[in-house]
């Protein structure tokens, strides 16, 4: 049976594998954490997969504390930022963290990073050297990523095919799906699926709210757009984010609430779920230290870690005590506030092998900042989570988690030591969790195709078939009035008045045309 499977997958992939030929790939990393370990991924899965891949990198961004950055398979091309931009960028993004740990952010915070992203896009397009030296390659494809719309503005510049890749779960940006209002909910509105009427008004008027939002960072590229594109040849964001010819989005099924897709949006969460291995041997003796109680592990992102802040760690290390677990917790020690004494049964770490923990046969829980790949990561291993969102799409993130029973959360405001302890035991101890996360563990694995190889099979078939053109509805080029009818409803319902009014019109002077002629009868 399994050697049958396996001919049959052979079978299916073999055909792509001898087809393909190599290709040129440019990948696109602007963009540093996360966003650059997903590119790094891709970068890694093309170059392994026999195609020429290099990765335009750009360094000086958020690069994350304490990675050991392996050897590449692929080609890079290095580009650092000069070192006031670098500045600004931090200085940006730190306070707006900081507003955000303080419960304080608001729209107008994130706008500044994106206007940050918008100069250092100027200032990369202004290096014609850079450009041109690309523009000679003749890449064959672009792959470019979703947050900083720069790599769509250099992709449209080399004049390349690209690919785009979400590296959230769907909803965070219109790309062109059908998102039907009644259970697609709206990005930040915090509805599930299961909307109740007051649900369902409220997810309409959040869908204005989203467009506004939408339309507003985009504007954060209009300068940038403005110098660097003749006039009648500029770019509209909007539209340019529909003409990638496929859209790679980093979420599963196992975990985001069933939606339509177009034919052209491959979804391709836990890329970075690599099979596991043995843990080193320093985590492997503190984990032995805990026998049959296993362990928690805690990571609360790449973000986090730049900012200094007392409470959290004072309230959290407070409730990490009272476990009988160990906890492995990635948090830097040189930043560990000196007044607070740090729980015996704690271990801080600079870098964990995040993957090979999360499968390591003794943990018990996971707690997180709720980002798509940690979450991801935990849905293949079937560990269950407690999460403190505390930015981005993090909180919808949690919110998945909670109406799938894979765990709760705890807003950041509200971590308290007896909460959180609270939280990690309920979720330990109720069997629920667990078993509907391992439910969702198995969904995810007995997908027919790896995420890597629907990542490889579905660039190699535009490549094959020279762009996407076949599963690209013509929706794309509909304006919204078309696309939703508005304008056939408009029609039909002046047509129906108007031949409603007419009729009674018509009716009117027939009846005052029969009085008339009965009143001249009984004179
Ligand atoms: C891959 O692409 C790079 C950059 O264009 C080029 O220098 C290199 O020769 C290519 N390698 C192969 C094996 O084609």
């Amino acid at each position: 049976m399994r050697g049958q499977r396996v001919l049959l997958l052979v079978g299916f992939l073999l055909p792509g594998l001898l087809l393909s030929e190599t290709a040129k790939i440019l990948t696109l990393s602007l963009m540093g954490g996360s966003h650059f370990l997903l590119m790094d991924r891709i970068s890694q899965i093309l170059q392994d997969h026999g195609h020429n891949v290099t990765m335009f990198l750009q360094r000086g961004n958020l690069l994350l504390s304490g990675f050991k950055e392996g050897e590449k398979s692929y080609n890079v091309i290095n580009w650092l930022l000069p070192e006031d931009f670098n500045k600004e960028f931090k200085k940006s993004f730190d306070f707006f963290m900081e507003e955000t740990l303080g419960g304080r952010s608001t729209f107008e915070h994130y706008f500044n990073i994106l206007e940050q992203l918008g100069l250092q896009c100027s200032h990369l397009l202004r290096r014609h050297d850079i450009m041109n030296s690309l523009k000679n390659e003749n890449f064959d494809l672009v792959v470019v990523e979703t947050f900083d719309y720069c790599p769509f503005l250099v992709a449209e510049k080399l004049g390349r095919p690209f690919v785009s890749f979400l590296p959230t779960s769907f909803g965070t940006v219109d790309f062109g799906p059908p998102s039907p209002l009644s259970y697609v909910p709206v990005f930040h509105s915090l509805l599930t699926d299961r909307m109740d009427f007051w649900g369902r008004v409220k997810n309409f008027l959040m869908f204005f709210n989203f467009c506004m939002r939408q339309r507003r960072i985009h504007s954060a590229f209009d300068k940038t757009i403005k110098e660097h594109f003749p006039e009648g040849s500029r770019p509209v964001l909007s539209h340019l984010l529909k003409k990638a010819e496929l859209w790679f989005v980093n979420s599963d099924f196992a975990f985001e609430f069933a939606r339509p897709l177009l034919p052209n949006t491959v979804y391709v969460g836990g890329l970075l779920a690599k099979p596991i291995k043995p843990v080193p041997q320093e985590f492997e003796n503190f984990i032995a230290k805990f026998g049959d109680s296993g362990f928690v592990l805690v990571t609360l992102g790449s973000m986090v870690s730049v900012i200094q802040s007392q409470e959290v760690p004072k309230e959290m290390n407070a409730a990490f005590a009272s476990l009988p677990q160990g906890v492995i917790w990635k948090y830097k020690a040189s930043h560990w506030p000196k007044d607070i004494k740090l729980a015996a049964n704690v271990k801080l770490v600079d870098w964990l092998p995040q993957n090979d923990l999360l499968g390591h046969p003794h943990i018990r829980l996971f707690v997180t900042h709720g980002g798509m790949n940690s979450v991801m990561e935990a849905i293949q291993h079937g560990v269950p989570m407690v999460g403190i969102p505390i930015l981005g799409d993090q909180y919808e993130n949690m919110l998945r988690v909670e109406a799938r029973n894979f765990g709760v959360s705890i807003r950041l405001k509200q971590l308290k030591a007896e909460t959180l302890a609270l939280k990690m035991k309920q979720v330990m101890e109720d069997k629920r969790y667990k078993s509907a996360v391992v439910a969702a563990s198995i969904i995810r694995r007995s997908h027919p195709l790896t995420p890597a190889q629907r990542l490889v099979g579905w660039i190699d078939h535009i490549l094959q078939t020279g762009g996407a053109a076949h599963l690209k509805p013509h929706a794309l080029q509909q304006p919204w009035y078309e696309q939703y009818l508005l304008d056939v409803l408009l029609f039909l319902l002046v047509a129906t008045l108007g031949t409603a009014w007419l009729c009674g019109k018509l009716l009117g002077l027939v009846a005052r045309w029969l009085c008339g002629s009965r009143k001249l009868k009984k004179a």
